[in-house]
Parts: C-alpha cells; sequence; structure tokens
C-alpha cells in the first residue's frame, strides 16, 4: 500500500507506457465498476452448490516434497463421500514424529493466512490436478515438486483449485462425475474446478507450446543456430492450444471467483497459465492476482526468440497481476528489464515495480522450499527403512546419486561424461565407485524428450561397457517413480549431483541438504535457483564444464569429514529456516502490505 502510494506519486502523470513498442491492450485501462455484478454474484452465493458427487476413491498425498520422484500413492483408498476423513495415515507415533506432525504447515498456517488476509476467498489456479486417476484404479498425488508446493498452499488458504484435464480417464471422469469435485488437500479439502480442453487443444497447449517452446526458451535450451524454426505448426499451436485453454481456465477462474463468498484472491501457477492474469482482471477488476513462475526468467534478448505477438501476449497477461513471484532475484531482474526492453513499460528498479496503465504490478522473488517437517517424517518412514536395506545390499564405497526427471535442461548427458572423465583421470576409483542416476521419465509425449531419454541411455550404456566389468558397474541408471527409493538415495549419497543447465529453483538440492544422513556433499549448478541460497555450503560448478564437474565430484569424494559436517549442518539450517512455510508467509505479507486494499470487492 504505502509502496503503491509512493510509487505513483513518484511517478505522477507518466505512469502510462511510453513507447511505441507498447502493445495497444497494455495501455488499455479495466473500466467496468467492481460493483456492476453484485446482484448476479449474491445469487450465486445463495445458490453455491457445493458438489457432493458420486464418492471418488482418492489415494492420500504423504505431505513431504519430494521434488522429482513423484506420484505418491499410500495409505488406503477413501471412498466415503466426506472428505474430511481425508488424514494422513503415516509411519509411527513417536514423540519425535508427533512433534514434527504439530510443524507442519496445515493449521497454524491457516489461521495465520486468514488472521493475516480476512475476507479473501482464494483460488489455486495449475495446468496439473492435485491428483491424478492412476491407471489400476484410484488416485495418486499429481507428478511433480509443484503440486507438493500446492497443496500446502491450498491447505493454507482454504482455496478453491482451478485445473485442467489433462488425459482421457480425466477427462472421462469429468464427463461421468461433473466439473466440481470435492478433493482431499492435507488435512483438509478442496474444490476442485475441472476445465476440459479437447485432447487436440491440450496438445497443442502443452506438448507443443508450453513443452517444448517456452519451456526452452525460460532454460536456454535451444540450439539457436539450428532451432527453434517457428512454423505454421507452432502459430497454430499458439493460438488454437496455448490460447485457447488459458481463455478457458480464465473463464472457469472468473467464474468460481463469482461464486465465492469473499474478495477473489486469485494464485495462478507457472508458464502454462500466463495469459489467465489478464483475462481475470478484466472481468473481475478488484481481484487480487497473483502469478508465481516456477521456472527461470530468462534475459529479454532471449525472449525475443519467441514472435513479437506471443511474447506481448505473455508480458501482458502477467501484467494483469498485483504481483508476479519468481524463484531468485535474478528472475526479478530479468522479468525487470524484459517490461522495459521489450515492451518499453516503466520501471521502478527500486521498488522492483512495473507501471502499467496507472496500476503498479510488483516482481518479487519467494524461493520454493520443502515441508521440512513432512520431509523429515517420510526420511524416517517404514517404506524409506526397506528402501535403505535394499541398497545395503549393492551401495559401492562410495555413492554418487542423481534424481531428476529426464528432462534436457537437468543436463544428465554432461553428468555422465563428467563422471567417465573421473574416472579416467582417478582409475583408483574404478572399481570402488557407483553412480546412481535414478530418473523419472518426463513428458514422454514430447518428441525431443523422448530423444532425450533415449540419448542418456546410450551415454550411460556406453560408460558401462567400455569402464565396467568384474562384476563392476559403474553407472547404475534406474528409470522410475518412487518416492521412498528416492529418499533412501537421498539418506545415503557421498555425492549428490545436481547439474541442470538451468533450474528455477530445484527442490532435490534442498531435500538432500536436510535429511542426508551420510554427511554426503552436493555438487550445484550456479545455474539452478537454489544456488542463490545455497552457494556458500555446496560445490558449485558451471554445468556446461566437464572438467570442473568431476573435479568438483572429486572434491566432494575426498573432502575431510569435519569440512562436510560444517558445511553440511550450514546447508541444512539455511533450509530449515527457508522452508516451505516462509514462502508462504513471504507471499501472504507482501499481498498484505502491497495490494490488500480493505473493502473492495470484484465485480
Ligand atoms: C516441474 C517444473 C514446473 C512445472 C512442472 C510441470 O516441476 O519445475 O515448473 O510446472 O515440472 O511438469 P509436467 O510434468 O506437468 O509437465
Amino acid at each position: 500500500m504505502r509502496f503503491r502510494g509512493d510509487l505513483l506519486e513518484r511517478h505522477a502523470g507518466r505512469t502510462l507506457p511510453v513507447t511505441a513498442a507498447v502493445p495497444e491492450q497494455l495501455s488499455k485501462r479495466v473500466s467496468r465498476s467492481v460493483t456492476e455484478r453484485l446482484p448476479e454474484q449474491l445469487a450465486h452465493c445463495i445458490a453455491e452448490p457445493i458438489a457432493w458427487r458420486e464418492p471418488v476413491p482418492f489415494a492420500q498425498p504423504i505431505g513431504g516434497a519430494i521434488a522429482a520422484a513423484v506420484p505418491v500413492s499410500c495409505a488406503k483408498p477413501i471412498t466415503g463421500s466426506d472428505p474430511h476423513v481425508a488424514m494422513l495415515e503415516l509411519g509411527s507415533d513417536s514423540p519425535f514424529m508427533r512433534s514434527l506432525e504439530r510443524r507442519r504447515p496445515g493449521g497454524s498456517m491457516r489461521a495465520y493466512v486468514s488472521r493475516t488476509l480476512p475476507n479473501h476467498s482464494a483460488i489455486v489456479v495449475s495446468n496439473r490436478a492435485p491428483h491424478e486417476p492412476r491407471p489400476e484404479g484410484g488416485f495418486a498425488r499429481g507428478a511433480g515438486g509443484v503440486v507438493t508446493a500446492l497443496l500446502t498452499l491450498a491447505e493454507v488458504t482454504a482455496a478453491d483449485w482451478v485445473c485442467c484435464a489433462r488425459t482421457d480417464a480425466e477427462r472421462k471422469l469429468v464427463e461421468k462425475q461433473g466439473d466440481t469435485w470435492t478433493a482431499p488437500l492435507i488435512r483438509s479439502h478442496t474444490r476442485l474446478h475441472y476445465v476440459t480442453p479437447s485432447r487436440e487443444q491440450y496438445d497443442q497447449y502443452y506438448s507443443v507450446m508450453a513443452n517444448p517452446v517456452l519451456w526452452f526458451i525460460q532454460h536456454y535450451l535451444w540450439d539457436l543456430a539450428q532451432q527453434p524454426i517457428i512454423n505454421g505448426r507452432i502459430h497454430r499451436a499458439w493460438k488454437d492450444g496455448y490460447v485457447e485453454v488459458n481463455r478457458q481456465v480464465a473463464e472457469k477462474v472468473i467464474a468460481v471467483g463469482r461464486q465465492v463468498p469473499h474478495r477473489p484472491l486469485v494464485l495462478v501457477h507457472d508458464y502454462q497459465l500466463y495469459l489467465v492474469p489478464r483475462i481475470v482482471r478484466q472481468q473481475l477488476p478488484g481481484a487480487i492476482i497473483q502469478h508465481f513462475i516456477h521456472i527461470p526468467w530468462p534475459t529479454p534478448q532471449y525472449w525475443k526468440v519467441l514472435p513479437k505477438e506471443m511474447r506481448s501476449a505473455i508480458l501482458e497477461g502477467l501484467l494483469g497481476c498485483d504481483i508476479v513471484g519468481f524463484q531468485s532475484s535474478l528472475d526479478v531482474r530479468n522479468f525487470l528489464m524484459t517490461c522495459e526492453e521489450n515492451a518499453g513499460l516503466q520501471v521502478d528498479e527500486r521498488e522492483k515495480a512495473v507501471l502499467i496503465d496507472g496500476r503498479v504490478v510488483y516482481a518479487r522473488a519467494y524461493p520454493i522450499s520443502i515441508d521440512v517437517a513432512s520431509t523429515t517424517r517420510l526420511a524416517f518412514s517404514h517404506g524409506v527403512m526397506v528402501e535403505e536395506r535394499r541398497l545395503k545390499d549393492w551401495r559401492p564405497e562410495r555413492l554418487i546419486v542423481r534424481i531428476d526427471r529426464t528432462d534436457p535442461s537437468k543436463n544428465i548427458v554432461r553428468g555422465f561424461l563428467a563422471y567417465e572423465k573421473l574416472l579416467i583421470q582417478r582409475p583408483e576409483l574404478r572399481g570402488q565407485v557407483q553412480f546412481w542416476a535414478f530418473l523419472q521419465p518426463s513428458r514422454q509425449d514430447v518428441a525431443i524428450y523422448r530423444t532425450y531419454l533415449r540419448r542418456v541411455r546410450q551415454v550411460a550404456a556406453r560408460i558401462n561397457a567400455q569402464y565396467g566389468g568384474n562384476g563392476w558397474m559403474p553407472i547404475r541408471l534406474e528409470l522410475g517413480e518412487n518416492i521412498r527409493k528416492a529418499m533412501a538415495a537421498l539418506r545415503n549419497f557421498d555425492v549428490l549431483l545436481v547439474n541442470p543447465v538451468y533450474d528455477g529453483l530445484n527442490l532435490v538440492v534442498k531435500e538432500g541438504a536436510v535429511v542426508n544422513r551420510t554427511e554426503g556433499m552436493i555438487v550445484l549448478s550456479e545455474n539452478a535457483g537454489a544456488h542463490e541460497e545455497l552457494q556458500s555450503h555446496v560445490l558449485s560448478i558451471n554445468p556446461f564444464d566437464i572438467e570442473a564437474t568431476a573435479e568438483a565430484i572429486y572434491t566432494g569424494l575426498t573432502m575431510s569429514a569435519d569440512e562436510r559436517k560444517r558445511r553440511n549442518e550450514a546447508a541444512r539450517d539455511v533450509v530449515r529456516t527457508n522452508d516451505i512455510s516462509r514462502w508462504l508467509t513471504r507471499q501472504v505479507q507482501d499481498i498484505r502490505d502491497l495490494v490488500a486494499v480493505p473493502g473492495l470487492r470484484a465485480g
């Protein structure tokens, strides 16, 4: 509030976009009255149906945030129609576990949020649903670290949740059971509102536009001398897929925003949904809108890989927000520069804000994190102990671990090449060391991801054939999704290799720092968002430099016990302090301090 007043005053008379580069839509003022739709809203509130539909069996999610080793299905399926029965069933009942349970950001955080932002109705918006149907029946937690974080976000803000039906199985279920469901979160439940684009629209939006085009731009993955070729296929995918699905999602958010009892607080997530905020702003001008971007925001020059109408629409879309959240301060700087350079907008560097159409849009860094209590709980669970016993059967003297989705941004192949260098330069390690790459196949409906996975397999097979023998296999490549196995790996590494080309944050690092019990060292890419917080306590590498990576792995394997202990304690402290609760509270505080003007109500 204070900032906004100051800012507008400081820039008085100069708040409109200033150059011809600004797309026309950016300079239009939102003019609808906030009370225009009040009668309709009241009618909705009175008639609001809580959709008690046919009961759906849910497998409960574990609250822990294992970012890469994804779908979790545990405990027994719940088939009752009362969502309040959704309680976790985890592990032992020791005082330690009970104290961890108390620290989970459930109850007290929820009270904190409703105290800090009274009279707001939160709506979480994401591409994926929190739970997805499993082929064998029941549900599993939606894949990826984002969903884990959003489960906590929806839990503490008591949010409704808007998402896409992504697969035929989901589309069928929505057809059968309607598009609004009651679904479990961690302790409580949410009203889940499905958007149902056709299969073709979804494919164009997800498999052609969001992945790879946007993902590749935002992780600097294009080999620009050759790729991308922006052809008719991409233009069509933009228009008929990305724009269309964003429109459908926005319409759903608007419909939900008109039903909720208080001022809508719309929390949109990630690169699949850049166009949503602007459309929602036009229809619900009184709503508070925040978009959080989980992946890197590249430089203005790199955005220019994308045709102007696309990159301008993305900025326009995001500038419908009050606050745009990023993983790191570098992303914030790049975003402000992009607004200035590519759209000619006026930016206030000191306040980290963009001035647009008489409004202020703040850019802020909120590095995401893990739920330390749940992660620790999981690390001590029976299932993880069972996996650790299995690991003991084959554990080499020195264990290098990586856990990643098979995404080109994760830089798995260069990791293997660095390891090969290590075997060449330090032949004494042969037979003693093993590199366990536990990888989760990802986005296999996108050709470039299939090719990458093939390459990962080929390189691992070549290294094994070339250097292995006498019962020793240099690389243990495992493909699969098993959260307990991932946790066992993180508890036991001597070196954890996290060498992404670029990465929004990377939660595996934070999980590794918290649960490792073998004083293992983390080798971390300087281009991972988590590097900003952890750089003094890890071995930093340039992810392209395989010589330096090999050297850092060696340093990690041979560092003195005291030094490892010192660094690990410091890294653990950082993650414990900056855990998921901090991620949430900082956002809530900013929403209160920068935006939440009392008395406004959405139109
Ligand atoms: C990772 C990224 C997220 C992204 C998610 C989507 O977790 O860090 O930014 O939203 O993947 O993955 P999906 O499998 O849904 O394409």
